[in-house]
Order: C-alpha cells, then sequence, then structure tokens
C-alpha cells in the first residue's frame, strides 16, 4: 500500500493531486503537467524523475544558506526531542529568548526589541497592530491611518494586502482595512532601464507622503510600511535619496516607518538587513523567510526600543499587547533559527553578496539584448527581468518563460511579466553562468 505522505505521481490523471487547493497558483494547469520537486541539496532540487533543477530563487526566497543544511535537521531533531513545543504565553522557554537576542544583536540601532510570529504575513500585521496600539499608548487614538505603496507585497493577511499594492491580490476581497492609502511605487522605465544598484532618478518620489499627509492630516496616520527593496512585484530598488526622505518625512510628523525585510533581511542585499545597507534605521523591521532558512516557518518584528518600552508601563501584572500566536516563539523553529544564524555567521553568508554583488549584475545585465527582455534591474542579489514581445515575435508571458525554465532545469518566478531571480546566498560564478545562460537559451526559445 502507498503510504499517505508518498503518493505515486506516475499517473496524474488519478486524483492524487485534487485535494490540495495550490496557494498563489494555476491549480487546473499544474495538476494537467505537474511540476513536483522530491529532494533539495545545496543549490538545486531533484525531481522524482532524478532531473537536477538548479534553485533560482532561494525556494520562495528564503533558502539563503542552500538545501539541505544538516545542521538545521539536527537542531530541530534534537529541539523536538527535547522539548517538542512550549507557549510563550505566560510561560517561556530558552531558545525564543536567546534567538530574539541573537536576532536584536544582527539589527541596526535600537531595533532590540523582538516578537515571534510564523511567517512574513503574520509579521506584518503584527507591526501594523504594534503602530496602531503604539499612538493609541501615547493619547493620539486617532491615528490609525496605514499608508503602503502600489507595487508594495506585505503578505496576505486583510494588513498587508491592505497596504500592499498588487491588484491582483486586492481586488476580490472586498474594501479591506478602511482608512489606508498608498504611495506611488518608484519606477519609471523611462528614466530608469537596466539600472544596477540604486537608479539615480526618483528619490523626489518619497515627496508624495507629504501630500498625503496634506490630505488625510498627520495626526491620523499611524505607519508607512514599505520594502526597503520592492521584491514579489518585479524588483524595484529604492532611487537614491529615497528613503532617507521617506524617513524624514515621517519624522516632521510624528509617522511610525516600518521596513518589510522579509525578502531583503538576512544578507541578500550585502548587510544582515537592508536598513543598514542603506544606514535608514526605521521604527520597526519586519522579518521572516531566511530566519530559519526556510526549514521552519517563523516570522518576526523588530521593534525600536522606545516604541516597546512605551508599552511597559502601567501595573506590571497588566498584559501589554493582547496579541500573539499560539506558534509565536515555537521551540523548534527557535533552533532552526538558531542553526540558521550559525551557519550565515560561520561563512559569512550576511555580507558575501557585497563581495558578489558586481557579478551578478554583470551576468543578468549580460541577457539585455536577449530577444523579449524589455528591461534588467538588479541590487544585491536579486534581480527583475521585464518580458515583452519583441519585433516579429510571438510574446511569451513570464509564466511561459518560467514553465521552460523549470523544463530545462532552471526554477525561476514569474511575477506579472517579470521574472525574478534570487538565488541562495551561496551560489557559485558556474551556476550564476548557468542561471543566465538557460535564461538566454529559453528567451531565445520564442
Ligand atoms: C516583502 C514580503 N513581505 C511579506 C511576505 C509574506 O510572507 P509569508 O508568505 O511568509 O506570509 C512576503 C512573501 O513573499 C514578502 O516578500
Amino acid at each position: 500500500m502507498t503510504s499517505p505522505n508518498r503518493l505515486s505521481f506516475a499517473r496524474p490523471d488519478d486524483g492524487a493531486l485534487d485535494a490540495l487547493w495550490m496557494p498563489f497558483t494555476a491549480n487546473r494547469h499544474f495538476k494537467a503537467s505537474p511540476r513536483l520537486l522530491a529532494t533539495a541539496e545545496g543549490m538545486s532540487y531533484t525531481t522524482p524523475e532524478g532531473h537536477r533543477i538548479l534553485d533560482g530563487t532561494a525556494g520562495l526566497w528564503c533558502v539563503n544558506a542552500g538545501h539541505g543544511r544538516r545542521e538545521i535537521a539536527d537542531a530541530i531533531h534534537r529541539q523536538a526531542c527535547a522539548l517538542d513545543y512550549a507557549s510563550t504565553f505566560q510561560v517561556g522557554h530558552s531558545g525564543a529568548f536567546s534567538l530574539a537576542r541573537r536576532l536584536a544583536a544582527l539589527l541596526p540601532g535600537d531595533l532590540d526589541r523582538v516578537f515571534f510570529t510564523n511567517s512574513g504575513s503574520e509579521a506584518v500585521d503584527t507591526a501594523l497592530k504594534i503602530a496602531i496600539a503604539y499612538h493609541q499608548r501615547r493619547g493620539e487614538g486617532q491615528r490609525t491611518r496605514l499608508i503602503g505603496r502600489e507595487r508594495g507585497y506585505h503578505g496576505v493577511g486583510f494588513g498587508g494586502v491592505t497596504v500592499g499594492g498588487v491588484v491582483a491580490n486586492r481586488r476580490d476581497f472586498g474594501p479591506l482595512l478602511p482608512g489606508a492609502d498608498h504611495l506611488p511605487h518608484t519606477y519609471d522605465r523611462n528614466r530608469q532601464a537596466f539600472s544596477r544598484g540604486q537608479p539615480d532618478w526618483g528619490g523626489h518620489r518619497a515627496e508624495a507622503l507629504e501630500r498625503l499627509v496634506a490630505l488625510h492630516g498627520a495626526s491620523t496616520i499611524a505607519a508607512v510600511i514599505v520594502e526597503p527593496v520592492a521584491t514579489s512585484a518585479g524588483v524595484l530598488a529604492p532611487p537614491v535619496g529615497y528613503l532617507e526622505r521617506l524617513r524624514g518625512i515621517c519624522d516632521a510628523h510624528g509617522i511610525l516607518l516600518i521596513f518589510d525585510e522579509v525578502v531583503s533581511g538576512f544578507g541578500r542585499m550585502g548587510a544582515p538587513f537592508a536598513a543598514e545597507r542603506f544606514n535608514v534605521l526605521p521604527d520597526m523591521v519586519v522579518c521572516a523567510k531566511g530566519l530559519t532558512n526556510g526549514v521552519v516557518p517563523m516570522g518576526a518584528v523588530a521593534v525600536r526600543r522606545p516604541i516597546h518600552d512605551h508599552f511597559m508601563q502601567g501595573p506590571d501584572t497588566a498584559v501589554e499587547l493582547f496579541h500573539g500566536y499560539t506558534y509565536s516563539g515555537h521551540p523548534v523553529a527557535a533552533a532552526a533559527g538558531h542553526a540558521t544564524l550559525d551557519i550565515y555567521e560561520r561563512e559569512g553568508l550576511l555580507s558575501r553578496v557585497s563581495l558578489i554583488a558586481d557579478q551578478w549584475a554583470d551576468a543578468v545585465h549580460a541577457l539585455r539584448g536577449s530577444p523579449h527582455v524589455a528591461d534588467i534591474r538588479s541590487i544585491g542579489l536579486v534581480a527583475g527581468i521585464d518580458i515583452e514581445p519583441a519585433a516579429g515575435r510571438a510574446a511569451p508571458g513570464a509564466f511561459d518563460v518560467f514553465t521552460r525554465c523549470f523544463e530545462r532545469g532552471l526554477l525561476v518566478r514569474a511575477a506579472g511579466d517579470c521574472i525574478t531571480l534570487s538565488p541562495p546566498l551561496i551560489v557559485q560564478s558556474a551556476e550564476i553562468a548557468q542561471i543566465t545562460g538557460i535564461l538566454a537559451e529559453v528567451l531565445a526559445s520564442f
């Protein structure tokens, strides 16, 4: 008998795939011609048929140290045997405290109070709730408005979708949270095409925050949330001066600034966090993914100490924040987090990208001139390639490029019209060449 977790996929028409409603997936298309992964090691997956698939996306922007890291698996096993579960409501266990302390040490400035969640989406919603509750505590309970940005992605909770700026993620879900607004995105192809690193043009787009302040009144705005580098919606690096300007306007009006570093954190931009790389200190940092190398779900919100301390008033037996998850600071996730940070430290992965970013940019920008390439943007160890019809040729969608890459042994990500790349931080020169080589072949094949 086939054991329930070892289904045979030899005949996908036998209904073996039907019960699972896959997230962010064209389910019927997938189930008609599945792309299944069976094992993973280092920079690659292997399919059930034994084909190697080079991981050009670090799983889903999360496997920063590469796959199959034995130390993480061992740490999880040891932890599950020693203490499988303990809540962090009213009781505690050492792993969550020590991981919070370690994470705080990686973050710049006084971002040294940490709240654990299980995902980026939960961490985003947690940060938004902390922002509103903070203003309540300060006697400014009317500050409830949340400002996001067009083309921003902040997960799929109602808070994150409300401040997010990807229309497909918003349009089917009703009015979302009331009172939110959005900054314009920072992209203008005419002025920024084929940018490496931060585009020179566009810093002034932060001034749109002044317009929202004038429109709504600063006293109604709780927080602004942005990804320092927008990634899921097509890799948009912050124009020179943009984040600094946002920080200045927030300061001038008492608005909290939240950086969503779910992707940009843990070394992807060449520093532990993008806040350090761009030298702009937000009031909160949201992270997840690379925190545990993607092995066990975990997210976190780091909060500047004065914000945290505002909550630590009144009777010391009173709960300060009525918020938390059954699995906040889960012992097994905390063990995975420690083992992951050990690897990052030992292998210098949190700064490695600063050494290879130029090589990465040279390789991906060499695709300029390939058929259907309308723009290429790169920063740190990410890149976005906009796909468009080329003269006289049938137009592939980014999804077509994705499927042909998979058939040729490369995992990329299709996001709208953009192919995004974000390999594990351990990527070597030969693998960079393979990634861009397969992409060049695929682009020429339409
Ligand atoms: C910037 C950003 N924020 C939040 C999220 C949501 O994280 P999760 O999918 O873990 O909920 C993501 C996921 O890709 C992300 O890229």
